[in-house]
């Protein structure tokens, strides 16, 4: 069992591979925090927490004439309210008589085997294989009779520890939440430590960010309605001195769709708080007697070997434990080809047919119809909503041009915006209602749509209801889940005035139910999340989709930072990335080296490509499939920074057992004489021999990590190389 309680020191222990996280059930019944970090056994960990005299500081009354023992000073497992500590709260509940208080004591706690899971949101999950337990302790205030459940989830091999909230009303009048925080973690001296996350904004999202802890409160977050372009629900708290290669660091990864919400608090004591969960921007909740609402779920994970290290961990268990989709590993994902930027609105089945045609002659598996196959959409000003096949651009209907696409020996996919309705629809003109605007206002308008109030039981059911029907009419094999907006104007026209404050959540709770109806129904098509390019690349996202569109920004250059600060926290498998016009002087070549760091795909009008670049294309689609179990199942390593000055950018998969790697450089930069460029492998077994791109010559793996590959030099602009690494013999 990977959770101990001890009797006598009442602390609890949450032990994984190589770390191990540590509570207590202290003074006063008050669930202090005492570690979290490289592995400590056994040992009592209360022995650094110092209690003294502060001077001006709150103790809880109990304390009596003891001024040693201020919850503003301890470190606590989940901060709480109006206890006299002044730092961030984990929870701000309003009480039935009005009152901003709760005084959570630790209760009981529950220890068990496997991995817990929520009701109403998506959470990781433990395979036959995994050692997984799950803990709850239950706080209680026994004067508002509220109970707040901590979870954690603990996966010994993986080293990952999840953790997530519930609070259960049982008292006799209603209450409501303002804030509520998934996680909380006290870290005793934080000062110098850096937080690392990644900011962003249409068509570059996921730049890395690194900042030097100071005493205030460092927030990031999102009020979008979506976890957004803008940042993303992943941050790193890690060593001043962290590296890629060293350092401690410590991953944070939120299960949410929605508004977020981290801070990051350095106290007048230097010690650091975290806390991560909903944003509480307009969040203000109602739990009637009896009800129970659920935090959204946060990944956690710590490693000593710097970003690498901790990339490794979040790589490997949200590529086995966060989707159960057939196509993370039982189902190779197709090269596909993808109609928006070939045509963008301005198709019909014959040109669509004629892009198959073409693409089926570059290696491509699967066409994908974009944007504007229903309603009236010949531009994006209107039909949102309609989800009916529009035949005077698929004259031939959908089944039959599925059927044309198959009889091609291809796979066929399709494009859906659910959650937005146009003005301009039959939807629209049907259930205005259906739409979020606040009444006697105007929406605001955002590619001139507006969002659907997913909170509503009438709308999920007609999302559910008509998607259902397109997919079970024809051959689908593919779906691109897209959205194009972020949310203003929250409002719903079911839920009375005290309950609009619910409605960000709601929303989020609807779309999971219309996601569990469609996508969990159909297990063998291949869902690809977008959002404008990537501005919900989120975990829970992750859950359904076993790939996301990283960015519309598919210049290649642009897609090596793009691609750098994704990997941080999320896969390369799950990274949409495609070969388009856009990048008009770098090679094709090049483009798909890039593309290879990802899912692999074109999004271009392939019948005007010639028949030499198709031929190549060819070869490049079989690389990739080629490679596919180096890069869909290897370790990742970055190995350069782009976001640094430097002359190219150079990453590198490698497999498990370390037989075989590609390692993949971009020539960004190269000046004319400059010095001679190498670049150092990583991840290789240094004792082995290795060839590279199957030559006789062959180097150890020590010498390809420590003078690495040289360069060549002269070579035209934006040229990229890729290196297959074989290991020889046993
Ligand atoms: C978004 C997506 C694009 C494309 C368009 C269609 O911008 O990111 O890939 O699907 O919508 O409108």
């Amino acid at each position: 069992m990977a959770i101990i309680f001890n009797e006598q020191t009442k602390t609890i222990t949450l032990h994984t591979k190589n770390t191990s996280y540590q509570m207590k059930i202290g003074n006063l019944s008050y669930l202090l925090h005492l570690y979290y970090g490289p592995s400590i056994g056994d040992e009592d960990m209360n022995y650094q927490v110092m209690q003294y005299d502060r001077g001006f500081s709150g103790n809880p009354y109990e304390s009596r004439n003891a001024r040693t023992f201020s919850l503003d000073a301890q470190p606590q497992e989940f901060s709480t309210q109006q206890q006299g500590d002044f730092r961030t709260a984990s929870i701000e509940v309003v009480n039935t008589d009005g009152s901003y208080s709760y005084h959570g004591k630790a209760l009981d706690y529950k220890i068990s085997q496997g991995k817990y899971q929520l009701d109403t949101l998506p959470c990781v999950f433990a395979n036959d294989k995994d050692t997984a337990d799950s803990l709850e302790i239950t706080l209680f205030d026994p004067v508002s009779s509220v109970k707040v459940v901590l979870l954690y989830g603990v996966f010994e091999e993986a080293d990952i520890i999840t953790r997530a909230v519930k609070v259960v009303n049982q008292g006799q009048g209603s209450i409501h939440l303002r804030k509520i925080m998934s996680v909380c973690l006290d870290f005793l001296n934080g000062a110098d430590m850096d937080l690392v996350s990644l900011p962003g904004r249409y068509g570059q999202e996921r730049q890395v960010e690194r900042q030097p802890m100071t005493h205030h409160i460092h927030a990031i977050g999102s009020v979008r309605g979506s976890s957004s372009h803008q940042q993303n629900p992943f941050l790193i708290l890690c060593d001043r001195e962290a590296s890629e290669d060293y350092g401690r660091c410590y991953g944070f990864s939120l299960m949410y769709s929605g508004n977020f919400l981290a801070e990051a608090e350095l106290d007048q004591y230097d010690q650091l708080r975290l806390v991560m969960g909903i944003n509480p921007k307009q969040f203000y909740y109602e739990l009637k007697p009896g009800e129970t609402f659920e935090g959204p779920e946060a990944v956690m994970a710590f490693s000593e070997h710097g970003f690498t290290g901790l990339s490794h961990l979040y790589h490997d268990f949200y590529r086995t434990n966060l989707c159960r989709s057939k196509f993370v590993k039982d189902v190779q994902r197709p090269v596909l080809i993808n109609s928006w930027e070939a045509a963008f609105m301005d198709f019909d089945d014959v040109k669509l047919v004629e892009i198959a045609k073409a693409a089926k002659n570059m290696g491509v598996e699967l066409l994908v119809m974009d944007d504007g196959w229903f309603g009236k959409r010949d531009d994006d000003n209107s039909g949102l909503g309609d989800w009916f096949v529009n035949e005077n651009k698929i004259k031939c209907g959908l089944h039959k041009l599925v059927e044309q696409i198959n009889q091609l020996g291809m796979k066929f996919g399709i494009w859906f915006e659910p959650e937005m309705v146009s003005e301009d629809s039959d939807l629209y003109r049907a259930h205005p209602d259906w739409a979020m605007e606040i009444p006697g206002r105007h929406a605001v308008r955002s590619r001139n749509q507006i969002a659907l109030d997913m909170s509503r039981l009438e709308v999920q059911d007609y999302l559910i209801e008509r998607i259902n029907a397109i997919l079970d009419d024809a051959n689908i094999y593919y779906v691109k889940w897209d959205i194009n907006r972020s949310l203003a104007d929250i409002w719903s026209n079911v839920l009375p005035a005290e309950k609009q404050g619910e409605v960000y959540h709601r929303y989020i709770l609807g779309l999971y139910r219309v996601m569990d109806e469609i996508i969990l129904t159909h297990p063998d098509i291949l869902f690809e999340g977008c959002s404008g390019g990537g501005g919900r690349y989120d975990p829970a996202m992750l859950h359904y989709y076993p790939q996301y569109w990283v960015s519309d920004n598919n210049n290649p250059i642009d897609r090596l930072k793009l691609h750098y600060g994704t990997s941080f926290v999320y896969p390369t498998c799950t990274m949409g990335a495609h070969i388009s016009d856009s990048g008009k002087f770098v090679p094709l070549e090049t483009k798909a080296v890039v593309a290879m760091c990802g899912t692999f795909g074109y999004e271009l009008d392939a019948t005007h490509l010639s028949k030499k670049e198709q031929e190549l294309c060819k070869k490049q689609s079989d690389l990739f499939r080629k490679y596919y179990h180096i890069t869909f199942e290897g370790d990742f390593y970055r190995l350069t920074n782009p976001f640094k000055p430097g002359n190219m950018t150079a990453w590198q998969h490698v497999t498990k057992d370390k037989r075989e790697s590609l390692l993949s450089v971009v020539v960004t930069n190269l000046t004319f004489n400059g010095p001679q460029e190498y670049i150092r492998a990583k991840g290789l077994d240094p004792k082995a021999m290795y060839s590279v791109n199957g030559g006789k010559e062959l180097h150890s793996g020590s010498a390809l990590m420590n003078a690495g590959l040289p360069i060549n030099r002269e070579v035209p602009e934006y040229s990229a190389f890729q290196f297959h690494l074989a290991r020889k013999g046993k």
